[in-house]
């Protein structure tokens, strides 16, 4: 279908009162995304001439997410409705003859159920083709009213409704095809006759019909597409949905998800096939999972890239990190930015790691930090080892070789290199380089006392003896006894 004869236009000017929010309505976050951001990409595949976004409340943050979707925006200021809206549209449509019209807050709109509408519109040579949905609820929602099976007369929104009206549960989506040569004239007769004293798109429908014009209503298929977010209650609605529609993409794609309510996911991350989810993981931001890996509940993941057969082991968080092929962490490791863990590595519970590169098979198995470090194929870090990286004013790099054997509770002050081959002994603070083959020991030598224990005791123990203590009468209250 060719649409180069059509222009979207998405109305995202509003501030969202309902929300009770700082933040403009359409840059909230459902599914992992702002809600504008999901409307244009689900009008980009129609390719129709261009997506126009009128912008009002926070103009310059909303233009930022949708300019660099090609999207082109346009200002309306004030918000006088979602007919004032559309007239402010008109003069970046050129010569669009239809228009795609959405609101910025229906963000579960598919690209399918949209080119569905605009074929309905074409082939029932309509002035305006409406996008409903039968709602078991339909509060809060303008409807659709009927005069036959096929034609509207009006949407109705909920604060102007009758009593029979209110019964009818087909709603209106906000989502429309128009005809622009027979929008245009029927949105000059719409007065702003509502208590907000705005212009409503939605009393254009009313004009057109009763100028005799079509006016078709296509019930979506999927009523859940047609979500409205006005409300926390309502942006957690569609969040949940999302979230359930990309679990469900994933699982058919072979992956397995225990529990997956509890399981959130965001729209770019990528997960190979047999690879294990246990409850209430976190996947965020561009994560990439390779196949047959397991991530064991509790973790979070952003932005991390991972090969094939990666255990995370529960409770790990892990930030913009690299882990090939069989890595092995935590339980309860803490990966911040840029790392990058080869194949084999293993890092163990209570260990810190940032910009820090583990080699092959090397290992670093209990409460650690290492940052700003570089660390050998097949190296053991001992546990409690330290790279003590920062002075107060600048970071420094701690460099470790192939096959190093790092001893527990050891300090590396940075900068500082320990060759290929090297031992350091348990408790050394390491200020400078050990050679490779070498052994590095920095620590106080030990003194023993024999009998030192038992005299400090048998001292203690006379001092503490109890004094003899006389038996003191009761004192006599002053008060007589009866
Ligand atoms: C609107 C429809 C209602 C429909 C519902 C579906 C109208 C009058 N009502 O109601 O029939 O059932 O959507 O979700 O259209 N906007 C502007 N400029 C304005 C006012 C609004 O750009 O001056 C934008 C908002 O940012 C929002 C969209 O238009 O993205 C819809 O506005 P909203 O206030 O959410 O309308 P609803 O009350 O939900
Ligand atoms: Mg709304």
């Amino acid at each position: 279908m060719s649409n180069n004869d059509l222009t979207n236009v998405i109305l995202a000017a509003g501030k969202g009162t309902r929300l009770k929010s700082s933040l403009a309505k359409v840059l909230h976050r459902a599914g992992g995304r702002t809600l504008v951001e999901h409307i244009v990409r689900a009008c980009g595949p129609l390719k129709g001439r261009e997506t126009v976004v009128v912008v009002g409340h926070q103009a310059e943050q909303v233009a930022a997410i949708v300019e660099p979707l090609e999207a082109v925006t346009v200002l309306q200021h004030p918000q006088n409705g979602t007919g004032h809206a559309m007239l402010v549209a008109k003069r970046s449509l050129g010569r669009a003859k239809l228009a795609v019209v959405l609101p910025g807050d229906a963000p579960l709109v598919r690209t399918e159920t949209l080119k569905a509408l605009v074929t309905a519109h074409r082939n029932g040579n309509a002035a305006a083709t409406i996008l409903s949905a039968v709602l078991a609820d339909p509060s809060g929602y303008g409807r659709v009213v009927r005069k036959s099976e096929t034609a509207v007369s009006a949407i109705v929104e909920e604060s102007q409704l009758t009593d029979e009206q209110r019964d009818i549960n087909e709603i209106n989506s906000a989502i429309y095809c128009f005809t622009l040569e027979k929008l245009w004239p029927a949105l000059a007769h719409v007065k702003p006759n509502n208590k907000h004293r705005e212009l409503y798109l939605t009393d254009a429908i009313a004009v057109l019909s009763a100028k005799g014009e079509t006016v078709l209503a296509q019930v979506a298929a999927d009523s859940r597409e047609v979500l409205g977010c006005n409300t926390r209650a309502d942006l957690a609605d569609v969040d949940r949905i999302f979230r359930e529609w990309k679990r469900n993409a994933l699982m058919d794609a072979g992956v397995t998800i225990q529990l997956p309510e509890t399981v959130l996911i965001d729209p770019d991350v990528t997960v190979g096939e047999d690879t294990i989810i246990e409850p209430t993981v976190q996947l965020l931001g561009k994560t990439k999972i390779g196949a047959r890996c397991t991530i064991r509940t509790g973790s979070v993941l952003t932005d991390a890239i991972l090969g094939d057969e990666v255990t995370v082991e529960a409770h790990c968080v892990v930030a913009e990190s690299r882990l090939d092929d069989g890595v092995i962490i935590g339980p309860f490791a803490r990966l911040r930015p840029n790392n990058h863990l080869k194949a084999g590595a293993r890092i163990g519970n209570f260990v810190e790691l940032k910009k820090s590169t583990i080699g092959e098979g090397a290992k670093a198995m209990h409460l650690s930090y290492l940052g700003d470090a570089k660390i050998g194929t097949k190296s053991n870090i001992g546990a409690g080892t330290i790279t003590c990286n920062y002075d107060g004013f600048n970071k420094y790099p701690t460099s470790i070789g192939n096959k190093v054997f790092i001893g527990s509770d050891t300090a590396l002050v940075a900068p500082v290199r320990v060759g290929d081959g090297a031992y350091i002994a348990a408790g050394s603070t390491i200020t400078e380089n050990v050679p490779a083959d070498g052994l590095g020991i920095a620590r106080g030598r030990q003194v023993n006392k024999p009998g030192w224990a038992a005299k400090k005791r048998r001292e203690l123990a006379a001092a503490e003896k109890p004094k003899r203590t006389s038996k003191r009468k009761p004192r006599r209250t002053s008060k007589k006894r009866k």
